[in-house]
């Protein structure tokens, strides 16, 4: 009996293991912390709601985003693409601007995923609508609060950021715009 149970338990033990060990590798962890440090005047552009770093307050950076699905959980938000928009400089997949008017996104650094889904498509969900729109940039959770990230947060780790026309075609009305839980897939 004393044997029996021991047996038992060393396997229970080994199967918890297993299964701690399986899901942490599943599980994004962040990657480190920045300190956030204030603009100059007129350096962050908080037009359409962006957030511009607070001085000495923490950020957390992730190199890794949530795995992809058929049905990704995500955070929609609103950011423009054009020339002289929140975007800061031209997208980094063409090295061009995009009119507020065409549905592009940018993602967050795990799901850009060293530019493989640069100018392919994914399906965003949302409001009872599915969107096709465009990858066009990636929404850096590894840097951020300095001059090339406009003095913005790094972005976390599961932001779908996207031009005005992906809100409107989404339906969603535009004093909405800005922040709603999405679901996306690769088109
Ligand atoms: C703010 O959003 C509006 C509508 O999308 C856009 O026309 C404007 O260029 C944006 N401003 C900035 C600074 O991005
Ligand atoms: C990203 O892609 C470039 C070009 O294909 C490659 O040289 C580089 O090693 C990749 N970086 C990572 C982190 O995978
Ligand atoms: C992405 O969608 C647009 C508009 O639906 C389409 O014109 C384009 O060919 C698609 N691109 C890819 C790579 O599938």
């Amino acid at each position: 009996m004393k044997s029996f149970c021991s047996k038992t338990s060393f396997l229970l033990l080994i199967t918890l293991t297993l299964t701690v060990v399986y899901s942490e590798a599943q599980q994004c962890r962040p990657s480190g912390r920045i300190s956030g440090k204030e603009a100059p005047s007129g350096q962050c552009n908080q037009e359409n709601d962006s957030d511009c770093c607070v001085q000495g307050q923490m950020y957390t950076t992730y190199e890794c985003s949530p795995p992809v699905s058929t049905s990704t959980k995500a955070y929609l938000t609103l950011n423009s693409f054009q020339k002289g928009g929140d975007g800061g400089g031209p997208s980094y997949c063409d090295n061009q601007y995009h009119s507020d008017d065409t549905q592009v996104v940018a993602l967050s650094t795990g799901w850009f995923d060293n530019k493989s889904r640069c100018l392919h498509n994914i399906t965003i969900s949302a409001n009872g609508r599915s969107v096709v729109a465009m990858v066009v940039d990636e929404c850096d959770s590894t840097m951020g609060c300095d001059q090339d990230h406009d003095y913005q947060p790094p972005c976390r780790n599961n932001i779908v950021d996207a031009s005005k026309a992906v809100w409107e075609a989404l339906g969603v009305p535009q004093n909405q715009w800005g922040g709603l839980d999405i679901t996306w897939s690769d088109a």
